[in-house]
């Protein structure tokens, strides 16, 4: 067989019940790594992810967690170190999009998108990196969007934009603070087919193809492959950076 890219890691990815958090998890799994599926709400699916994993020789774990509570994420952790002993890899997937115009949010649609999109990235970041710090090694991935990088046809949902902006600020900040031992870089997806944007509105599904240059959609196993390069030794001087994986929409 040939060399896998992630064996004898272990992963913590967080929102892998669905969409692109379980394609990354089932790719690592089949690239070697021991992997924590997390979810907070579909535990169904998420065992679903596990037993998909373990039937095809792999090892997985389901681990509830909302990752917008401090409490939650360090029981997470807890959890993983107990049932690994440490942790190579954080993908910080979990995330949500409230899509309304700013002028009909609330303050809560504002609460719960910037706590689950940003600080839950900060809270498990935080949390593992003294880990990896003892580790001498570890590696996290923050999953932002296109949408913050300011390409005026993906700022529609102004909390959203918001939430990955920081995110992208967050990955710079942390990765110049965590090295040499950590490396963080960011994902920013395009357009990728998942129950996020199943509800958008057909005439802006068909504007923002028009826009990509591959004209076509991402899938979810597009974003793990990125997934796996960014946590692999391949990537062993890449650090603090965004990789836009978007076919080619709103290139900078
Ligand atoms: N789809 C796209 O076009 C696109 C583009 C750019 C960026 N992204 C980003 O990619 C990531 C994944 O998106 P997706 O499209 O795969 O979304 P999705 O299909 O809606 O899945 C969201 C995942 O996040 C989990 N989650 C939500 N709130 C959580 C919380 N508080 N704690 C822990 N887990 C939580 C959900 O778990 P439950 O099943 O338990 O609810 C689910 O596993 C998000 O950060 C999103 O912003 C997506």
């Amino acid at each position: 067989m040939a060399a896998r890219h992630l064996d004898g890691r272990i992963a913590i990815v967080t929102g892998a019940s669905r969409g692109i958090g379980r394609a990354i998890a089932e790719r690592f799994a089949a690239e070697g790594a021991s992997v924590v599926v997390n979810y907070v709400a579909g535990s169904k699916a998420a065992n679903a992810v596990v037993a998909g994993i373990t039937s095809g020789g792999g090892t997985a774990v389901a681990i509830q967690a909302d990752v917008s509570k401090r409490v939650s994420v360090d029981e997470l952790i807890a959890a993983t170190l107990a049932r690994f002993g440490r942790i190579d890899i954080l993908v910080n997937n979990a995330g949500v999009m409230i899509t309304k115009p700013v002028l009909e949010t609330s303050e809560d649609d504002w609460d719960l998108t910037i706590d689950i999109n940003l600080k839950g990235a900060y809270l498990c970041s935080k949390a593992v990196a003294p880990v990896m710090i003892r580790q001498g090694a570890g590696t996290i991935i923050n999953m932002s969007s296109n949408s913050g990088l300011y390409h005026p046809s993906a700022m529609k949902w102004t909390e959203y934009v918001v939430s990955k902006a920081g995110l992208n600020g967050l990955t710079k900040a942390m990765a110049l603070a965590l090295g040499p031992q950590i490396r963080i870089n960011a994902i920013c997806p395009g357009w990728i087919r998942t129950d996020m944007v199943e509800a958008i509105d057909p005439e802006v599904q068909q504007r923002i193809l028009d826009e990509t240059a591959l004209h076509r959609w991402g899938t979810p196993g597009d974003i793990a492959a990125s997934a796996v390069f960014l946590a692999s030794d391949e990537a062993s001087f890449i650090t603090g950076e965004l990789l836009i994986v978007a076919g080619g929409r709103g290139m900078h």
